[in-house]
């Protein structure tokens, strides 16, 4: 249903998407651009569009003045008028079912032009061809496109519904400085010249996290906010240097209650949003089983061809490849790919590179052709007995192919959680509807090999689990932690903890982090001075809106529903941010540039 935003402060009287045969009758005055125009024998049809809709307007030279008619007769593309005229319904013929408002028409009595317009560099159509920097370089013209518009509305449709189903709840929306310092999240940072403190830089926060915590410390109890965020990181469909969060913390909980109270308002976020296909409560999947049946910590449930281990039928074969990882503590691990059985030599082995961009050394493969043969370079390797054992695991038929990664786990898991989803697209796996769950109880800690040192997986904020405590210097890639990640389709929508409330123990993760005591007091004496005066337990979530909405509208990028987004170059081709300053801006910050 076309929303009704007409009242007293504009000059029409009704939208372009609102009016339907109950309307027949009545005087209106339309507002909006002219969208598409045809000439039939005289009489004028015009597509009158703005944000709801549009409707058709007919000009009759019999019922408007000779001036009206020939501005009806000279509108190019884009041009913004205001039409009177009167709701009639439609010949029959002419009824348009595709059409809200395809029922009726309106027959102008005026028409005016209240802007012209030059010819726009590319259609408002749906669906249109044309490069993404172009659109975005015309983004008020991309905008004006009904998918767009529609993709903005259910932004803000969700966003309200996150809104009002939080204040339900008792938190308070409160706003956190954009002027900060560095906060870990895992990214570089954005920092910002400050003129007054020649040498010192702002940091443009990447989350809300020490804000929040503090305001947990001043017992504000409930927080939340819908935050903007900063990382200057490699931009992907999913990823923008500026983001939105929905950011939420809580005093006096446990991971549960996080949980939760989350699935309650995703459930009302969601109704808002029309969909009513996802059943609540939430699964949970632990880290490790995630990582075991689908290789990755965001797992799409919505399809099968899971991961199997086999290392154990093949640690004694004959294939090297194979036996050589699994005798040296590596793992082997197979996806049947239902449906590729047939597919050529070629083709099969063109995944490799998807295989080797994840870090594989070469990709293995077996095709059960659907006449019953049995395709493989690495079959004469097998005895009848380790072929018909790994037959039997990976519940092959024909027309099944296997694909293989003999690896480190963690290399293992990447290549054919890449190769599963590339499977699931070549393949057309269905994958009906939106599937939401939650992973939880990730390790504490991931080991960085380039920079040689322990990193939290998610935060250092993150209380370590109480059992884990002893081992936190010892065996830091052992410590599990308090932690769940919201988990839609595949993609990571939300992650949160809870927070270590203890000083001390926030000072041995830091360390175990690579930091000096120096460095932790300088950098975060001030949460440990909060933690220090009476912190309560807490946490909290972050869900990221751009991906929830992505998901949400269908899309395939969160560019598509943000209104002014960076290209992949951190770019506004609109603006031509970011752009040059002055040598006089320079010097007041005490900058000069390379
Ligand atoms: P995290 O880093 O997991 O957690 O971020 C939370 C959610 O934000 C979204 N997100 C992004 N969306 C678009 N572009 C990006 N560059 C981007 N980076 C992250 C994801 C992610 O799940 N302070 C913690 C939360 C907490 O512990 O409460 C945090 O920021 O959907
Ligand atoms: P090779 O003996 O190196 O020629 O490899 C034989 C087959 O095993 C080829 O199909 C390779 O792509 C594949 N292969 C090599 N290394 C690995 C690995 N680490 N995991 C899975 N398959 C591999």
């Amino acid at each position: 249903m076309a929303q009704d935003f007409t009242n007293e402060y504009c000059m029409h009287t009704a939208t372009d998407g609102q009016l339907r045969p109950a309307d027949i009758g009545r005087e209106v005055t339309l507002t909006g651009w002219a969208w598409h125009t045809r000439d039939h024998g005289g009489l004028i049809f015009i597509d009158l569009r703005d944000r709801t809709g549009y409707t058709q307007v007919v000009v009759d030279p019999d019922c408007v003045t000779p001036e009206d008619f020939a501005t009806a007769e000279h509108l190019g593309r884009e041009y913004v008028l205001k039409v009177t005229g009167t709701v009639r319904a439609r010949a029959a013929e002419a009824v348009n079912p595709n059409m809200e408002t395809g029922e009726i028409e309106v027959l102008a009595s005026a028409v005016e032009v209240l802007n012209t317009s030059v010819t726009p560099p590319f259609s408002i159509e749906d669906g249109i061809e044309t490069d993404e920097t172009t659109r975005m370089k015309w983004r008020y013209l991309d905008i004006r496109r009904p998918e767009m518009l529609s993709s903005l509305t259910l932004r803000h449709t969700v966003a309200q519904a996150m809104r009002r189903a939080l204040d339900e709840r008792g938190f308070l929306e409160i706003e956190t400085p954009i002027l900060a310092n560095s906060t870990p999240e895992g990214a570089r940072d954005y920092i910002v010249p400050s003129r007054p403190n020649p040498g010192k830089f702002y940091a443009l926060p990447q989350s809300p996290q020490q804000f929040k915590q503090m305001l947990m410390c001043a017992g504000v109890e409930r927080y939340y906010q819908i935050a903007r965020c900063f990382r200057d990181e490699d931009l992907r469909a999913d990823r923008q240097p500026e983001f939105t969060q929905v950011d939420i913390e809580m005093s006096f909980v446990q991971g549960d209650d996080v949980m939760n109270m989350m699935e309650g308002v995703m459930a009302e976020v969601l109704k808002a949003a029309g969909v009513d296909d996802v059943a609540f409560p939430l699964q949970r999947m632990p880290y490790a089983e995630s990582m075991e049946r689908f290789g990755n910590d965001r797992p799409d449930v919505r399809f099968g061809m899971e991961l199997h281990d086999i290392t154990d039928i093949v640690k004694d074969t004959g294939f090297k490849v194979f036996s050589s990882v699994a005798q040296s503590g590596g793992v082997v691990k197979s996806i049947n790919a239902k449906g590729a059985g047939d597919w050529s030599r070629g083709d099969v082995e063109k995944l490799a590179t998807i295989a080797e961009a994840n870090g594989a050394k070469g990709m293995a493969w077996v095709a059960f052709t659907t006449g019953g043969d049995e395709k493989s370079p690495i079959k004469k390797f097998f005895t009848d007995e380790e072929w018909a054992a790994l037959k039997s695991a990976m519940d092959v038929e024909p027309g099944d192919l296997l694909l293989f990664a003999a690896d480190k786990p963690e290399i293992a898991n990447a290549v054919l959680s890449a190769l599963r989803l590339h499977m699931a697209d070549a393949l057309d796996v269905p994958r009906p509807g939106h599937s939401l769950l939650w992973v939880v109880d990730f390790p504490m800690f991931k080991y960085d090999e380039d920079e040689k040192k322990y990193a939290a997986e998610h935060h250092p904020f993150t209380h370590v689990l109480d059992d884990d405590l002893d081992k936190l210097e010892t065996a830091p890639l052992e410590c599990g932690s308090y932690s769940y990640d919201l988990v839609m389709d595949g993609f990571e929508v939300g992650g949160g903890t809870i927070r270590i409330h203890n000083a001390e123990e926030q000072r041995r993760v830091l360390r175990v982090c690579g930091l000096t005591d120096e460095q932790i007091d300088e950098k975060f004496g001030h949460l440990i001075h909060a933690l220090e005066l009476g912190a309560p337990p807490h946490g909290g979530i972050a869900l990221g809106l751009d991906r929830l909405v992505m998901l949400l509208a269908g899309k395939d990028s969160i560019r598509d529903v943000i209104a002014f987004p960076k290209t992949s170059s951190a770019s506004d081709p609109m603006t031509g941010a970011p752009g040059s300053v002055a040598a006089r801006q320079l010097k007041e910050v005490n900058l000069r540039t390379l």
